[in-house]
């Protein structure tokens, strides 16, 4: 069976520095950050399990880590799926682009922080899970 994109998608142990009055993690450098940085964005306010997500993005890469709380990250690149969860902001994800993703199971309190490579594009969006799927077998069939 192929694999999908999902295949790449993979948590970031992030680098962390610890002292008596606290931790500091740090995202830099090529293994951490696989692409540059155009958009940062916080998810915040969040309302406890009120999904959000339920989209693909056709080129953009994403990491996505928890500074507060926890959520479940769901991939899904139209040949397997797999979840995440983050819990702490020493772990993020890094999401590729043709992967549609949900998130879940967001506890109270969580916010979020999301790296993006490119800037915001509607048009970059698969919004439809079905033309996101017709779009991801007709790659993986390319
Ligand atoms: P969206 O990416 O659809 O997030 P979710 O799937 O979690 O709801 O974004 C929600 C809204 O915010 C949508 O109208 C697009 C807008 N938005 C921007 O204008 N700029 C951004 O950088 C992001 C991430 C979203």
């Amino acid at each position: 069976m192929p694999l999908g994109p999902a295949s790449r998608c993979r948590t970031i142990e992030i680098p962390t520095i610890q002292d008596s009055r606290g931790n500091i993690s740090i995202l830099e450098g090529a293994e951490i950050l696989p692409f540059t940085v155009k958009r940062v964005y916080v998810l915040h306010n969040l309302v406890e399990n009120q999904d959000r997500g339920s989209h693909a993005h056709k080129k953009l890469h994403q990491i996505i880590t928890v500074t507060t709380g926890s959520l479940v990250v769901n991939l899904d690149d139209g040949l397997s799926k797999k979840s995440f969860k983050l819990d702490k902001p020493t772990i993020a994800l890094y999401l590729c682009p043709m992967v549609w993703r949900t998130l879940t199971d967001i506890a109270a309190n969580t916010t979020a922080f999301v790296l993006a490579s490119e800037m915001y594009d509607e048009n970059d969006y698969f919004r439809v899970y079905e033309d996101f799927y017709a779009a991801a077998l007709g790659k993986a069939h390319s």
